[in-house]
């Protein structure tokens, strides 16, 4: 386990693939693939609490994922509703607050309410950040920032030639939060499917081939071991960084 709490990531974000794969394997039908990850999730969610991380972004459902079979979306939003239902007192308890990112509109109503009273209800809680992101693409963000940008500059609140990366941030749906230090995807696939863009620019990006049912707080802990062991240089040359580590140390 990593001890030094400043060798740990401030914001972990997780691509949490492989439900299916793992409903396949054990013989079940999908849906019963995304219940088991909810196990996952609960046991990420406490461990990180545990850990000391700051803020988690979790990838539950992608803009893209609303091309998959009806049964199969219509199954996942009644269990994120189910979901919502039985964890939110748990997580106010435990000092978590959760917020969600994403196209809001495409949620079914129900999901849509249960997501704004959580956020409501959670507001106060500092412990963890939970962001749950949800009907979420990576482009869609980068478009609705770039579009409420276009609608500030349109009013006269904003000076087109002062929109920088930093302007542009303050529109993006992690907007007030800082970029993830580690992202995590499970099920083996070494790619990032529209999720945060804009945000992993300098993010560690760690893959493995754990299923996310399969992952638990060990796995996690391997993640957390290969973070503390990045050299991040933001461009710089090693030499530079280590020299501002000795001062800083
Ligand atoms: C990830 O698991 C959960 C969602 C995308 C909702 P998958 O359902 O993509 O699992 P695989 O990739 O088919 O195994
Ligand atoms: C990414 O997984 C989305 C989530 C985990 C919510 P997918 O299973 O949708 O990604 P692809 O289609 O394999 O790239
Ligand atoms: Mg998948």
């Amino acid at each position: 386990m990593v001890e030094d709490k400043r060798q740990l990531p401030r914001h972990i974000a997780i691509i949490m693939d492989g439900n299916g794969r793992w409903a396949r394997q054990n013989g079940r039908r999908r849906i019963a693939g995304h219940r088991a990850g909810v196990t996952a999730t609960r046991t990420v969610v406490e461990t990180c609490a545990d850990r000391g991380i700051d803020i988690l972004t979790l990838f539950a459902f992608s803009s893209e994922n609303w091309k998959r079979p009806p049964d199969e979306v219509t199954g996942l939003m009644s269990l994120f509703v189910e979901v919502l239902r039985n964890e939110v007192d748990s997580l106010h308890e435990n000092g978590v607050r959760l917020n969600f990112i994403g196209d809001r509109d495409q949620l079914p109503r129900g999901l849509r309410l249960g997501l704004g009273e959580a956020e409501q209800k959670t507001i106060g809680n500092e412990r963890m950040q939970l962001v749950l992101a949800l009907a979420y693409g990576g482009r869609w963000d980068i478009v609705q920032a770039a579009q409420r940008v276009a609608v500030a500059v349109s009013k006269g609140e904003l000076d087109a030639n002062t929109v920088d990366e930093a302007a542009l941030n303050k529109y993006m749906s992690l907007g007030g939060i800082p970029d993830p230090d580690l992202l995590i995807r499970t099920g083996g696939e070494r790619r990032i499917s529209n999720f945060l863009l804009w945000d992993i620019a300098y993010t560690e990006l760690y893959f493995t081939d754990t299923l996310w049912p399969e992952f638990d707080s060990t796995d996690l802990d391997a993640a957390l071991k290969f973070f503390a062991d990045r050299e991040r240089r933001y461009g710089k040359t090693g030499e530079q960084v280590a020299v501002r580590t000795e001062f800083s140390a």
